[in-house]
């Protein structure tokens, strides 16, 4: 059973991974049938795929449902609680908070939702990436999506709203330097007696050129590519599917 989160955990509350759950499962959606094409040489021989930052599920339900054996983990208890109650079929639910918890081994590492990029620096990223390509088996595969500098080059001071009957969020999104990226997330959920409360949570992205990540995984015996999808979906400006396959 994990606890709720305490106050101190910084992202994705009990509140805010609600929210998420219910409203915001297209990203992995959009993305599941691109990732599971590239996965299909770890389904044909039964490998373990560690996926990084799993949330509530959302990309976790369709790797299972298509048979992967799935090492399910994210830094969030709030966000494991939903993902062992939405997918207790995966092979575990584990806490692991990137860049320097160990990895397990596997043969392929996964992430969407640009998991990496709530870590403090560029520095930090690049240690996730790193601790990713050595948790790849020969002939792993490596298939996350990241921030590039080019997702913050968008309007300044977007507003965003999202309501249904059980549910309400309201997003501020700025961009007070070129690398980096802040969302204010207020949400909104009933409470037991009728009235709503509010949570709110800062979440800080930091942004890279990403041009460069073919060349750090290289230096630790993967060949990637940094591509504008997994599959045929369309994701959106800035945000960058890296796929890679560890050759030695
Ligand atoms: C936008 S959500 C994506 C969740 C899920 N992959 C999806 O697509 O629905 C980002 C996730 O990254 C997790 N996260 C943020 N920082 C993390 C860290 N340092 N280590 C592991 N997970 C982290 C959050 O808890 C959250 O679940």
């Amino acid at each position: 059973m994990w606890h709720h989160a305490a106050v101190s955990d910084p992202y994705y509350r009990a509140d805010l991974a609600r929210v998420h759950h219910l409203g915001f499962r297209f990203h992995a959606d959009r993305c599941a049938s691109g990732i599971l094409q590239l996965l299909e040489p770890v389904l044909a021989r039964r490998g373990v795929v560690l996926e990084l930052g799993c949330g509530s599920g959302l990309l976790t339900r369709h790797l299972v449902d298509a048979g992967h054996r799935v090492v399910a983990t994210d830094a969030s208890p709030a966000m494991l609680e939903l993902a062992a109650g939405y997918v207790p079929e995966a092979a575990e639910i584990r806490r692991i908070t990137l860049p320097d918890d160990p990895l397990p081994e596997a043969d392929a590492v996964v992430s969407v939702g640009h998991v990496l990029s709530y870590l403090p620096d560029e520095a930090a990223v690049e240690r996730g990436l790193v601790a990713a390509a050595g948790a790849l088996r020969p002939g792993g595969v490596l298939a996350i999506d990241l921030c590039d500098l080019e997702y913050g080059r968008r309007e300044p001071g977007s507003m965003l709203g999202r309501m249904s009957d059980d549910w309400a969020i309201v997003l501020d999104i700025s961009v007070p330097a070129s690398d980096r990226l802040v969302r204010a997330v207020a949400t909104f959920l009933p409470n037991d007696d009728g009235s709503w409360r509010r949570d709110d949570e800062v979440h800080e992205n930091v942004l890279i050129d990403t041009s460069r990540v073919p060349g750090l995984l290289a230096d630790h015996g993967l060949t990637a590519e940094v591509a504008a999808s997994f599959g045929q979906e369309t994701l959106p400006d800035g945000l960058m599917a890296v796929v890679g396959q560890r050759v030695s």
